[in-house]
């Protein structure tokens, strides 16, 4: 059991599905989602959403589009990017296909007037930030990046608890995301050297860094291959560990290992360590637990597995992102429906990408490097 002290005020109540309130009647967004793997991770979670709906799914594969279509009965399919953007029953386009498009699909997506949630990593190559704000700004649009992390009843629960003084100041912040990914190489070939681990891993624990620092001022980083990515044909390294520094002087610590075997009794894939200046706590993915210090110092755990399971993954495989992906969209549509702001937006993303993208120049070059500023 978790101390009043530090239960937020109101809502939610622990154990229970976070409340997005009841959207006014026929203001349910509709959702098109391209890339329909992990996209169809979307449509079964827009069943449990109380703002949007799913409209219609896009994918090069005819099987995955059958596949959607079983999920969602009567959505719009299409192998079509451009079909899909000319519906106007699509208010959201949710972008999860291979990093490399995403850059010029949310180009198109706000060309055609839609807001988008991109998947993370929002994008893997900075160059094309300014393109991506201006076509933004051109459209009125909006874009909420997919850190699905975030979104996970522990982290919410241990944001709140920041948010209400529970931890004081973050001084350091631990975060790290591993996983073994053979499967991975093997559903997904493109991800093998189509982009970079710092993009496609890190952006995890990169963005919970972010979340609690603010702006970083350096990192320093250093890569190696495993044996496991020497397998696949590897090049660029799949072992990467950074320290960074925020501009306000606190210390972050990030480690991504990709081959590597897992020992989840020991350790949880995604973790959230925060040290403050006035408590500790650890946040877990895909175990739904927390552990913190209540204001006397004692420690408690909360596990929400039992009470959560259903909702984060229907008592499938743990991890399934079911509930992330709902909170997701549909905090995303409230603050597009009631026009106040969402988090992280598309210049939030484009900073935690100037970060990735220092962390790949320090990897190469062995030395600290700055991430870049974007620009206005
Ligand atoms: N936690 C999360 O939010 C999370 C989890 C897993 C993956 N992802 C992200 O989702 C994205 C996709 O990963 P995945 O594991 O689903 O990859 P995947 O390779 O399994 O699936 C990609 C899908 O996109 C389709 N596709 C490719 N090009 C297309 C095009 N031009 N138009 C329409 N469809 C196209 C493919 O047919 C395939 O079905 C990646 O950016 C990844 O980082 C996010």
């Amino acid at each position: 059991m978790s101390h009043p002290d530090f239960l937020p005020t109101g809502k939610p109540v622990i154990g229970e599905r976070r409340s997005f309130g009841e959207p006014l009647a026929g203001k349910r967004l509709g959702v098109g989602v391209v890339g329909l793997h992990e996209g169809h991770t979307m449509l079964v979670a827009l069943r449990a959403s109380q703002w949007c709906r799913a409209a219609a799914g896009c994918d090069l594969s005819e099987a995955k589009r059958a596949s959607a279509l079983e999920t969602s009965p009567g959505i719009f399919v299409t192998d079509s990017y451009e079909a899909m953007l000319a519906r106007p029953d699509v208010h959201i386009v949710a972008i999860y296909t291979p990093d490399g498009l995403h850059a010029d699909q949310i180009e198109a997506a706000f060309r055609a007037g839609k807001h988008v949630l991109c998947t993370k990593p929002l994008v893997n190559d900075l160059s094309v930030a300014k393109r991506l704000l201006d076509a933004a700004a051109r459209s009125g649009c909006r874009l909420q990046v997919g850190q699905s992390t975030r979104f996970y009843e522990p982290f919410q629960r241990q944001r709140e608890l920041f948010e209400a003084g529970a931890f004081g100041e973050i001084e350091v912040i631990d975060a790290h995301y591993n996983h073994r990914m053979d499967w991975f190489y093997e559903k997904s070939p493109w991800s093998v050297n189509a982009t970079h681990w710092a993009y496609l891993g890190l952006s995890h624990p990169v963005d919970l860094v972010r979340w609690y620092l603010g702006s970083i001022r350096e990192v320093h980083a250093y890569g190696a291959v495993s044996a496991l990515g020497r397998t696949v044909g590897l090049t660029k390294p799949d072992a990467i560990t950074v320290n960074l520094i925020s501009t306000s002087g606190r210390l972050g610590r990030v480690l991504g290992h990709y081959g590597f075997h897992e020992l989840p009794k020991a350790r949880s894939l995604i973790e959230c360590f925060l040290m403050g200046s006035e408590g500790t706590s650890l946040a877990r993915y895909p175990d739904l637990r927390l552990t913190y210090h209540d204001a006397r110092g004692v420690a408690i755990d909360e596990d929400y597995d039992h009470a959560m399971a259903g909702y984060y993954y229907r008592h499938e495989l743990k991890g399934m992102h079911y509930g992330e992906f709902c909170n997701l969209i549909d905090s995303f549509a409230v603050a597009t429906v009631g026009d106040s702001p969402n988090s992280p937006n598309l210049r939030e993303g484009l900073e935690t990408v100037a970060v990735m993208d220092a962390i790949v120049r320090s990897l190469e070059s062995g030395r600290p490097e700055t991430p870049l500023t974007i620009p206005e």
